[in-house]
């Protein structure tokens, strides 16, 4: 018996200095290994500073990648089922199926859902800007279609959508001029970007309304977008916020230009959010033309530091300015497939993101949570 005792405490013995050895292991790993052991997504790291959010599409919500979305997302945005060609191909006729599975499966799982977007100059449906007659639509009659538009998907998603692009992208490329020369202001000159906020706004007083562009740190279209939201704030446009879409490269923004813009947009009162956000390896580049000979698409180390170098960068400025802003939204999931591998260069791969295209997390991913790095 004696014996017996002795033994199992030699045994309680062994098992308590073996978990001990374990316990030390683990607390002196290093940094990437203990958080990686934990079920901690990178929403969590930030639940105390601002929604992170990503663009899905159906497929993303309904297999494989949910239980992916769910560790790491606490917002989403349909990528492309809200804009107006797909969810309203003809004018009597709405395709809600697609919109429909990721709002169901944000409001299922307690996601928040950013709107995507209401009124834009790109992806259309023919019938839009065409009269009865086969000419052009009158300016009366565009903005009635605005509104039957906006009332008809902002109302299906009340409650649902807490914000929604109301605008997108209305400030012309060239720096030398102001509102970009689309059938919307063809049409009906500026008016259409305050209509759209009022129409938004009637169909949902409770939604938080954004302008959205990109390329807002360069001071030439900064100036340009500040001029926008400072004409929309002095009209009392019902307008909450703007968007940066932040499709940025390894190469810009600089820290000094993205904090100008978000001090210079936060003076006029409005949140900032960071809605499509991508670091792609690549000088930012819109015209599509054919990939050069001997033009390399690989992550190279060098690449990768530069890239993981300005994650950090941006996301700690972001936590610095956490009271102006109120969610920063992923383009896409992973580097697996992105918008980017074929744009504006067909056929080249792109690596903008933080996860890798097994959907691990790159050295990037480990930067951005590490919030004592400098
Ligand atoms: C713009 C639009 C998005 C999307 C991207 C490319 O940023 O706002 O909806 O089309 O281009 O994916």
């Amino acid at each position: 018996m004696k014996l017996l005792i002795d033994k199992s405490m030699l045994k309680k013995n062994r098992f308590f200095a073996l978990n001990t050895l374990l316990f030390l292991f683990a607390a002196c790993s290093t940094t990437k290994s203990n958080l990686s052991d934990t079920n901690k997504g990178l929403k969590n790291y930030y639940q105390d500073y601002f929604p992170i959010g990503v663009a899905v599409a159906p497929k993303d919500v309904s297999g494989q990648q949910d239980s992916f979305i769910l560790k790491h997302f606490a917002s989403l945005t349909p990528e492309n089922a809200m804009k107006m060609g797909y969810i309203h191909p003809k004018e009597k006729e709405y395709n809600w199926h697609d919109a429909d599975e990721i709002v169901e499966f944000a409001v299922k799982n307690n996601l928040k859902v950013r709107g995507h977007a209401l009124c834009w100059h790109e992806q259309n449906p023919s019938w839009l800007f065409k009269s009865e007659t086969g000419g052009q639509v009158s300016k009366e009659e565009l903005l009635k279609r605005l509104r039957n538009h906006i009332y008809t998907v902002v109302n299906r998603y009340k409650g649902k959508v807490y914000a929604w692009d109301v605008v997108n992208e209305a400030i012309d490329d060239d720096s030398t001029k102001f509102l970009r020369n689309s059938l919307w202001y063809q049409i009906c000159g500026e008016d259409f970007i305050s209509k759209a906020f009022e129409y938004a706004h009637e169909a949902d007083p409770e939604a938080k309304l954004f302008y959205n562009d990109y390329n807002t740190e360069r001071p030439e279209k900064r100036e340009r977008v500040f001029k926008l939201l400072k004409k929309l704030v002095d009209a009392g446009v019902p307008i909450n916020g703007v968007g940066l879409q932040a499709h940025w490269s390894i190469y810009e923004p600089s820290q000094k230009e993205l904090k100008t813009t978000i001090e210079q947009f936060s003076s006029l009162g409005l949140n900032i959010q960071i809605t499509e956000l991508d670091m792609s390896i690549y000088p930012w580049e819109k015209e599509r033309r054919q990939k050069r000979v001997g033009e390399i698409d690989t992550l190279t180390p060098e690449l990768e530091q530069m890239q993981i170098d300005q994650y950090s960068k941006v996301f700690k400025i972001f936590r610095q300015y956490r009271k102006n802003i109120t969610g920063v939204t992923f383009w896409n999931l992973s580097d697996r497939s992105t918008w980017l591998d074929n744009y504006p260069v067909p056929g080249r791969k792109n690596y903008p993101l933080l996860f890798d295209q097994e959907f691990k997390p790159k050295k990037a991913y480990w930067e951005v949570i590490d919030f004592k790095k400098k």
